[in-house]
């Protein structure tokens, strides 16, 4: 099958012959129809973050199980399914607690490191997938515990979408902020996630939302999903002093969804008394945030959020039922449908800053 492969970092990804073995016990194969562009993966292309080479890239995919092992009970071949990272074993201390997204023991659901690979090139030499996915390929061999099932009305290209960026967004909104109706929200960087994150806000009846970007072609289509401000950080001088003053002095959310110290930073500090920042996006490893100690005693909060802090598999199947009754606006998120050859040019426009959400599509 033909995957798109990191050899190094940093490096472009490039579109291989590899195989794929057949599912083992608790494994399903999934023949992928849609993969989103996320810039994670970008993250990894740059070497900003390390990951083991060579690797299949992709985590934002959905398609139609073909196989399943002698153990899969969950689903069927010919369901159509949504993949996510948020692999979980269901025994850990995190997954009992209810954190199945922090799951904390990767081995219950991988293959022992003496087992075959699940891809292979030719010569037999293992490729890794990236977290634990591998995306960017006509087919995914998973664990069981990495897909849910969806229904056939959603269309698969869309509904990858849901595998990352828009799990993220909302459930960055929904269970790891906990956005109440009313609430001033600012949220900074209106790429995939941040769309997805001011639709949580909207939906969540929010007040305000204010929307941070430096292209006013991505505040545009901010504005149509939700964002009521709109502010052009290459226009005016102090982004944190243009949030206050039309917040009436600071919101009471903020999400920070690029990964840069200074709008980590720019988030917290445009708190009002007893607000939370929460920073989505992935600052560099060792990039440290610098934040007043005397804002602490407002009560005013910093914090991260995994994936949206999900459940996957109730809470894709709700966000599906949001799209499908028209509250989350998903055709308006994709700027692009590319092949998978294509790849390399979808993260350039997306490193130009030109585009919104990608979806590759398999035919
Ligand atoms: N926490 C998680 O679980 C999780 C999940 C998925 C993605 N992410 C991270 O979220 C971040 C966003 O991902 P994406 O796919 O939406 O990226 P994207 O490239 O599509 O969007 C980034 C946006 O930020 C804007 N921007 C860049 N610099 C800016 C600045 N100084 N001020 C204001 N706006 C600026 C860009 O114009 C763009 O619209 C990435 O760091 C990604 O790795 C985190
Ligand atoms: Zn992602
Ligand atoms: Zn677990």
């Amino acid at each position: 099958m033909k995957a798109a492969v990191l050899n190094e970092q940093p490096g472009a990804l490039s579109i291989e012959d590899i195989t794929v073995d057949a599912p083992g016990a608790n494994e399903v194969l999934v023949r992928v129809v849609g993969a989103g562009l996320c810039h994670s993966d970008l993250h990894f292309m740059e070497g900003t973050f390390r990951t083991p080479l060579p690797s299949v890239l992709g985590h934002e995919s959905a398609g139609v199980v073909e196989a399943v092992g002698s153990d899969v009970t969950y689903c069927k071949p010919g369901d159509h399914v949504i993949c996510c990272l948020s692999v979980f074993c269901g025994q850990c201390r995190q997954c009992l607690s209810g954190h199945p997204y922090r799951c904390m023991n990767p081995d219950a659901t991988s293959r022992p490191k003496a087992a075959p690979a699940r891809l292979r090139r030719s010569d037999g030499s293992a490729i890794d997938q990236f977290a634990r996915l591998g995306g960017f390929a006509e087919m995914m061999l998973v664990h069981q515990n990495a897909v849910v099932v969806i229904t056939k009305d959603m269309p698969l290209d869309r509904a990858a979408l849901i595998g990352c960026g828009v799990t993220t967004g909302l459930g960055a909104v929904f269970r790891t902020a906990q956005v109440e109706p009313g609430a001033r929200v600012c949220v900074i960087g209106a790429g995939g996630i941040g769309l997805a994150a001011i639709q949580g806000a909207r939906i969540a009846g929010a007040g305000q939302i204010v929307v941070v970007d430096v292209s006013d072609e991505k505040l545009e289509v901010a504005g149509r999903l939700g964002g009521t401000d709109l502010v052009n950080a290459s226009s005016v001088e102090n982004v944190v002093a243009a949030v206050k003053a039309l917040t009436d002095g600071g919101v009471d959310y903020s999400f920070e969804a690029i990964g840069l110290k200074a709008t980590a930073e720019q988030a917290f500090n445009m708190l009002d008394i007893g607000g939370t920042a929460t920073v989505i996006g992935m600052v560099p490893p060792r990039q440290t945030l610098d934040i007043r100690g005397i804002d602490l005693l407002s009560e005013k909060k910093l914090q991260g959020s995994m994936m949206g802090s999900n459940q996957f598999r109730t809470d894709m199947p709700m966000f599906i039922r949001m799209y499908l009754d028209g509250r989350l606006k998903l055709d308006e998120m994709v700027s692009g449908r590319l092949q998978l050859g294509e790849i390399n040019e979808g993260y350039e426009a997306m490193k130009r800053g030109e585009v919104t959400r990608q979806v590759i599509i398999f035919d």
